[in-house]
């Protein structure tokens, strides 16, 4: 290795030869003044949180111990799919659904973009696991970034620091993730509070397991763990290996007669993963416990049984709508602190303040550290960003399940779909069988949010809830799916339900009271899978009659209940020919049996 004169570079706290012989390329890359190897402590935190405040990037929060506000770059807010790359070799194994580019021209490219990329700043290295590191193979991944946004985010959303690097050792595998906020720092210029470059790539290589991040601070672009790693990297991963790497949460739902059920659920991003995944059941005696909210990882066990496990160590949740009523445990886990708050609204008394959340504060910064009123507000300019966010420790969850660490995961009883329809998709609807029900994934839908930018709104197919996570081509992901029901003991497979908390009447209200109320349709799903509970065959699955689901003390008209189980078969049929459309965008490695699957629906139609 060349001796590289940067301070901090020599510190290793490793011997591991690929992580400093990388370590060492990136430096003399990126030309950082300092490198810091992150030991995950609290010092670390004290120190760079301190410097987040001096820097002008961190508002400490007063009214919530070790909890700071932050505001990004206008620009700077949100997911950027257009700018997110599957680099495989060849085009055909990123397929239709995602942007590609030759891995040699990419990096050629990206490598001119990191070139001095740190100059003026510091550059750290933060060995992270996902997933328990008592597991048999711990999932390590390094990232090496300039933003200290990154590092404390990282501390809460990942296992960081020095139990990370022993259990490494010298040899193990690891996920190289480079990120850099691509602006450099000239000598004695000042830094701005959220330094991004206009230009951005978040580029994923399948092959080699490597992820290269440039230009953005915003959680989903930066925290490269999370949808980069956990979701784009090992879904290829889990193709090759025979498992599954999925957007779900994942929760314990026990009964009054103290059954057990493990349910794992995909919504895209803003559609109610993390309120489903802390929800507080509005009937009497049933439980819910949290064990993820975003991300599940699932692998067969002997038994012949799925069993998931949450990669995660922390919520980095959608903060408008979130309040008492909504989400009262998500509440009480920031109201411990140690979270970071990013593009909410804050009060002059040292608290945060989002749309949706109780109480009307006269006098706020905004999100665009603007004075902000009520009046503000009604001319339509909102206090917090659609898509602001908390970033908070699991393990404040005041419901997490205690299981929710444990290397072996937990098994599956029911996967759900759903996404965000106005019309046409029922409150829920059972899959006849595995194969019927990746159908209804392949094929689910789903207005578009404000977590990815773009028009917010429009209807869009989202296989799985994972359109801009699947690593590799959408149609072989299909196949995967299909494949591993076919391999597995059908008696042992999870049931696959749809789900729809977003139908609207007429005049534009939710025709489903919601959040709380969910759990009475969890309340059917289990109830299905324990074979007491009615259902209907329709053309679309297998649906409850109103009275089938337990209605007792909900204050809601029945007919808005029965419209929002209904299935329209002229609504139905109008969907025929944009999922025609979608199977034909997906090309010819979309699985045949997805092309039965849908003639058995046109059929069934009539
Ligand atoms: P995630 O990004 O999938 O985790 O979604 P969240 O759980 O953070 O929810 C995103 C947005 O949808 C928030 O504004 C929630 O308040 C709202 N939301 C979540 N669940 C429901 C629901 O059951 N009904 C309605 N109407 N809105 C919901
Ligand atoms: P989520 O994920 O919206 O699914 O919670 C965060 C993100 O997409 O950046
Ligand atoms: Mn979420």
């Amino acid at each position: 290795m060349t001796a590289l004169a940067i301070p901090g570079l020599d510190h290793a706290p490793t011997t591991h030869e690929r992580l400093l012989s990388w370590v060492h390329e990136v430096a003399e890359l990126t030309s950082p003044d300092e490198v810091v190897w992150c030991d995950g402590t609290q010092e670390e935190w004290d120190r760079l949180t301190g410097r987040l405040v001096d820097a002008g990037t961190f508002v400490p929060l007063p009214k919530r111990p070790n909890s700071f506000w932050c505001a990004s770059d206008p620009d700077d807010v949100a997911r950027v799919e257009e700018r997110t790359f599957i680099c495989s070799r060849d085009p055909a194994d990123a397929g239709a659904t995602n942007n590609w580019l030759d891995p040699a021209e990419m990096k050629s490219v990206m490598t001119d973009l990191y070139r001095g990329s740190m100059r003026g700043r510091t550059m750290y290295v933060i060995p992270f696991c996902m997933g328990p590191l008592a597991a048999d193979k711990p999932m390590f991944g390094v990232e090496i970034t300039d933003s200290e946004y990154v590092v404390v985010s990282m501390h809460i959303m990942t296992r960081v620091g020095r139990r990370v690097i022993e259990r490494m050792g010298s040899d193990a595998d690891f996920v190289p993730c480079l990120h850099s906020v691509g602006a450099p720092l000239a000598e004695g210029a000042d830094d701005v509070p959220w330094p991004c470059n206009e230009t951005k790539y978040i580029t994923h290589f399948p092959e080699e397991k490597t992820i290269w991040s440039f230009g953005s601070g915003y959680g989903g672009n930066a925290l490269l763990g999370k949808k980069c790693y956990s979701l784009r990297i090992a879904s290829a991963l889990a193709r090759e290996e025979g498992w599954l790497a999925e957007h779900m949460l994942i929760l314990k739902l026990t009964s009054p007669a103290d059954r057990v059920h493990y349910v794992a659920a995909a919504f895209p991003s803003a559609c109610g993963k993390t309120n489903l995944a802390m929800l507080e059941p509005t009937i009497p005696g049933w439980r819910v416990e949290t064990l993820g909210d975003d991300i599940a990882w699932m692998r067969f066990g002997k038994d012949g049984r799925l069993y998931a496990v949450n990669p995660e160590n922390g919520f980095f949740g959608v903060a408008p709508g979130t309040n008492w009523k909504t989400n009262p445990n998500a509440m009480r886990t920031l109201e411990q602190g140690n979270s970071i708050f990013t593009n909410v609204a804050r009060t002059a008394d040292g608290d945060v303040w989002w749309e949706g959340m109780e109480g009307s504060p006269e006098n706020l910064t905004s999100w665009k550290k603007q004075a902000w009123t009520p009046a503000d507000g009604a001319a339509g300019e909102p206090a917090a960003h659609p898509n602001s966010r908390y970033c908070t420790p699991m393990n404040q969850c005041p419901v997490l399940a205690p299981e929710w660490d444990d290397p072996q995961g937990v098994p599956i009883s029911a996967i759900l779909f759903g996404g965000r329809r106005a019309t046409t998709v029922p409150l829920v609807a059972q899959a006849r069988d595995w194969q019927h029900g990746v159908f209804l994934g392949a094929t689910l839908s789903s207005e578009k949010t404000a977590a990815a930018t773009g028009a917010v709104g429009q209807v869009r197919r989202d296989p799985m809830a994972m359109l801009p996570f699947i690593g590799y081509n959408a149609g072989d992901y299909f196949q995967h799916w299909v494949d591993l029901g076919k391999q597995a003991d059908a008696a042992a497979l999870p049931s696959i339900f749809y789900v729809n908390w977003f139908r609207r009447g007429e005049d534009g209200r939710f025709l489903w009271p919601g959040f709380g109320e969910n759990s009475r349709v969890l309340k059917w799903i289990v109830e299905r899978l324990d074979g007491d509970a009615a259902a209907a065959e329709t053309a679309v699955g297998l649906v409850p009659a109103a009275d089938a689901l337990d209605l007792s003390g909900l204050d809601v008209d029945q007919a808005d209940v029965e419209a929002a189980l209904a299935i329209d078969a002229d609504e139905w049929r109008a969907e025929l020919p944009l999922i025609e459309e979608w199977f034909d965008t997906i090309g010819p490695a979309l699985p045949s049996t997805m092309r039965d699957e849908l003639a058995a629906l046109r059929q069934r139609l009539g």
